[in-house]
């Protein structure tokens, strides 16, 4: 693997550990102003030093978080539908690798949607981007999106979307968590990263969710929606790194939740 390549994924999978807590706010892109994130810059400000990398959009990137962050930006670069549609696998690159490269993005990231109506289509988007992006040392991460059928987030289902991922060569994976999410990870021969999904009931769910993933072979989280949409995000987003960084159980995260005045 070439220095630059290397060099950026440890950017985003912190070289103590190997793991990762990336905070995703892309939402927007297919998905518009969704609850708690219609201000992007309030929403990333507060957590951004809890971060280890930020997932995005360009358009945020550039109105909403300031040039001097000292933070990995994994760009998304694939769209081109909105939640109106009943089928959202119609995407497309959106953003070039020139345009990622300018605006000093550590990754990219596009989704595919495997066994979806563009399934095709999204899988040769992250072939062509993977063959671009590598000639510039740029790391891609493919999410393996479902679309509107949560339903279809079972181990069989996501160890195939993630090995199609890999084998395609994406450097990194994000999924949903499942129930024998070990066969996820097993079978996907690069880092696995885990979605937080839409938000669970309750906290204990999110933070139980990122102790079995990790102890299930995920290198992380790129979470959004538990974080953001929590009502104190700060004592969330910490909580969730001490799980994966400090190797806090779920009682010991969860005191976090509890300290006074950070919100
Ligand atoms: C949208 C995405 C999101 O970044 C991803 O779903 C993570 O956010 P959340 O934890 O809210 O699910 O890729 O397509």
């Amino acid at each position: 693997m070439d220095w630059g390549l290397r060099n950026r994924i440890s950017r985003i999978l912190q070289p103590a550990d190997g793991r990762t807590v990336m905070l995703a706010v892309d939402h927007g892109y297919f998905l518009g102003p969704t609850h708690r994130l219609e201000k992007p810059r309030a929403t990333i400000a507060p957590l951004l030093p809890y971060a280890d990398a930020i997932m995005l959009t360009r358009g945020v990137l550039r109105t909403s978080v300031d040039p001097d962050a000292d933070k990995p930006m994994v760009l998304r670069v694939s769209g081109g539908t909105s939640v109106l549609q009943e089928d959202l696998s119609h995407e497309t690159i959106t953003t070039s690798v020139k345009e990622a490269l300018r605006l000093n993005a550590t990754a990219v990231a596009l989704s595919i949607f495997v066994g979806a109506p563009h399934e095709h289509e999204s899988i040769v988007n992250l072939a062509h981007l993977v063959n671009e992006a590598e000639e510039f040392g740029l790391p891609v991460l493919a999410v393996t999106a479902v679309g509107k059928e949560l339903e279809k987030r079972d181990a069989r289902y996501l160890s195939l979307a993630c090995r199609i991922a890999a084998e395609h060569g994406a450097r990194l994976v994000k999924t949903y968590y499942c129930e024998g999410f070990h066969k996820v990870a097993e079978s996907c021969p690069v880092p696995v990263i885990i979605a937080g999904g839409p938000k669970l009931e309750t906290d204990l769910d999110a933070l139980e969710m990122t102790r079995d993933a990790l102890e299930a072979g995920a290198v992380g989280v790129d979470m959004g929606r538990n974080i953001w949409q929590h009502d104190t995000p700060v004592p969330m987003i910490r909580a969730v790194r001490a799980i994966v960084h400090e190797k806090a159980t779920v009682k010991e995260a969860a005191a976090l939740l509890k300290e006074k005045g950070k919100r």
